[in-house]
């Protein structure tokens, strides 16, 4: 019988990516959707706190005993502004949304493509916690980039027509502006490339990563 993980999520394409995940270590992940109030967001300036008391609060709402819950939240953490909109992207984003954002940086700019993207740099982040019926395990994961001068495609969801993610080298590390790595979108932003490129540089998906190799039996997949 395989374990069940309960994913606190009403989001079907978060939900998919960690199914797939979990499935090489024979975990079913199903997803929790609980009533909007059944969990409150805490004033906290960072994802791993934020995603600690979420789980603190969803293992009092876990349709059977014993079982597994998950959670994961991201954000953009620009560097300019010291971090913004970091645990508050999902508000900033429904509010001031990428053209605000743009605004907010409109002061940096530069004519070298190198010096403007160290002004503009920012990087998303998630953190995925599970409760494991014994502890909370933390995953996390990064993705350095910067912000664009103008919203570009209209691919993904979120910041990512404003995200140029930073080139990576062969081991998935990221390189410093200016440097071509062998992963690349060649200064296009998510919300141009789509989410098959996207996928190689996903916070999320290395959050998760970090999160399976604390598991016993992990291999890592694709
Ligand atoms: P969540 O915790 O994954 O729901 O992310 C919170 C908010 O951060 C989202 O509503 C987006 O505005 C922003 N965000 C997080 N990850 C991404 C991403 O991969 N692309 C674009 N925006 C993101």
């Amino acid at each position: 019988m395989s374990t069940t993980v309960w994913f606190l999520t009403s989001n079907a394409g978060k939900l998919e990516e960690a199914q797939h995940h979990f499935k090489q270590l024979n975990m079913e992940v199903k997803g929790l959707d609980l009533p909007e109030n059944a969990i409150v967001e805490p004033q906290a300036t960072d994802l791993e706190t934020v995603a600690r008391s979420k789980i603190a609060q969803a293992m009092h709402h876990l349709p059977s005993e014993g079982a597994m819950v998950m959670v994961e939240d991201a954000g953009l953490f620009v560097d300019a502004l010291d971090g913004f909109p970091g645990v508050y992207s999902s508000h900033a984003f429904s509010t001031i949304g990428n053209h605000g954002l743009l605004r907010l940086l409109s002061h940096l700019v530069d004519d070298d493509p190198v010096r403007i993207k160290n002004l503009r740099s920012a990087s998303f982040e998630a953190v995925a916690a599970l409760w494991d019926g014994e502890k909370v395990l933390i995953g996390k994961g990064s993705c350095k980039g910067a912000i664009a001068t103008e919203v570009q495609g209209e691919a993904g969801f979120g910041f990512d027509p404003v995200f140029i993610p930073a080139d990576l080298d062969d081991s998935g590390a990221p390189l410093s502006p200016g440097t071509l790595g062998s992963i690349s979108t060649h200064g296009q932003t998510f919300g141009v490339v789509g989410p098959y490129t996207k996928h190689q540089f996903s916070h999320r998906r290395r959050a998760l990563e970090e999160l399976l190799r604390q598991l016993p039996l992990y291999e890592p997949g694709e």
